[in-house]
């Protein structure tokens, strides 16, 4: 008889066509995401069916007659927990957990609702990895003014976020001219007053953020003293194709931008040299 209406309810659900729009819930590799089921005002449950829609369809857990069931075969076993307001909890969370889920409850009166809940789970963010890189100024003195290239990277994560702080500055932000390629790399003009100034790349996604800082000015240093000969041949090494890239596409705006006018020549000029000077050439 159990067995006959859960079918009879399955079916009912399949026919039903005006689900709850889904909901958005978000969870961590490794933790815990409680669905939850919503019930209308004076909706008296009498029975619940929770299932997995995708990318298999399976029963997760049901509740018949007052009795909660979760042992059902399915990728959840030994996972989810239905507790007794309805509400499910899975833990602990696996990366190919992401998927849509239903829940169908049916009250007293016969009277049923589904909705719909998309669970997205995110790997928590590691620590980033900041990279500073000098623009080369051709006169040996010491620069008044530095113009460094911070290059954030965070390796394999998707849908994360970068943004930059810098530190210790009642923060406006940083401007956006300053930003490429969605906000890896950073430009950043620092003078004699900027010494102890740090900068922090910070690199987020739905669940998790981690954070590096750096105190550019010390590069900048580096660059100006005595044994800056070895430093330029590092740099010329070291240069990751992000930057390259990031030139090459700010080099071709910005050829688009001058095209048919003079400066398209001199561009062009000043980029052939690029393994003595790779930074110089930008606007
Ligand atoms: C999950 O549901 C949403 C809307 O409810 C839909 O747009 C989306 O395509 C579904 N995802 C999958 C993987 O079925
Ligand atoms: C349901 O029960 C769980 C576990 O006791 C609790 O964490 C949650 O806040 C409750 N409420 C809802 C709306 O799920
Ligand atoms: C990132 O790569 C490492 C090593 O290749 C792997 O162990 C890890 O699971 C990967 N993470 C993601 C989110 O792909």
């Amino acid at each position: 008889m159990a067995m006959w209406s859960l079918r009879n309810l399955l079916l009912w659900e399949a026919l039903l066509s005006a689900a709850a729009s889904g909901t958005q819930v978000h969870g961590q590799v490794g933790g815990s995401v409680l669905l939850v089921a919503e019930r209308p005002a004076g909706f008296q449950v009498r029975e619940a069916i929770w299932r997995s829609l995708w990318p298999s369809e399976e029963l997760l857990a049901t509740f018949f007659r007052g009795s909660p069931e979760t042992l059902y075969r399915s990728r959840f076993l030994g996972r989810a927990q239905l507790h007794s307001n309805l509400s499910l909890e899975l833990q602990p969370l696996e990366s190919g957990d992401s998927g849509n889920f239903s829940v169908l409850l049916v009250d007293t009166g016969g009277r049923a609702r589904t909705q719909i809940l998309q669970l997205k789970v995110y790997d928590a963010v590691p620590r980033p990895v900041v990279q500073v890189f000098i623009a080369v100024s051709g006169d040996a003195q010491p620069p008044k003014t530095c113009q460094v290239f911070l290059s954030c990277w965070a390796p394999n994560i998707s849908d994360i976020t970068y943004s930059w702080r810098r530190e210790g500055t009642i923060d406006f932000g940083i401007e956006p001219s300053g930003l490429f390629t969605d906000g890896q790399v950073l430009r950043i003009s620092l003078g004699p007053g900027d010494k102890s100034v740090a900068y922090s790349c910070i690199v987020s996604n739905p669940v998790s953020w981690d954070l590096a800082t750096v105190t550019p000015w010390e590069s900048c240093q580096r660059e100006a003293a005595p044994g800056k000969s070895s430093y330029k041949d590092v740099l010329l090494v070291v240069v990751p194709i992000s930057l390259l890239l990031t030139l090459a596409g700010l080099l071709s705006a910005w050829h688009s931008y001058y095209s048919g006018k003079k400066q398209k020549d001199v561009c062009i000029d000043r980029v052939a040299p690029e393994t003595e000077n790779p930074l110089v050439a930008l606007p």
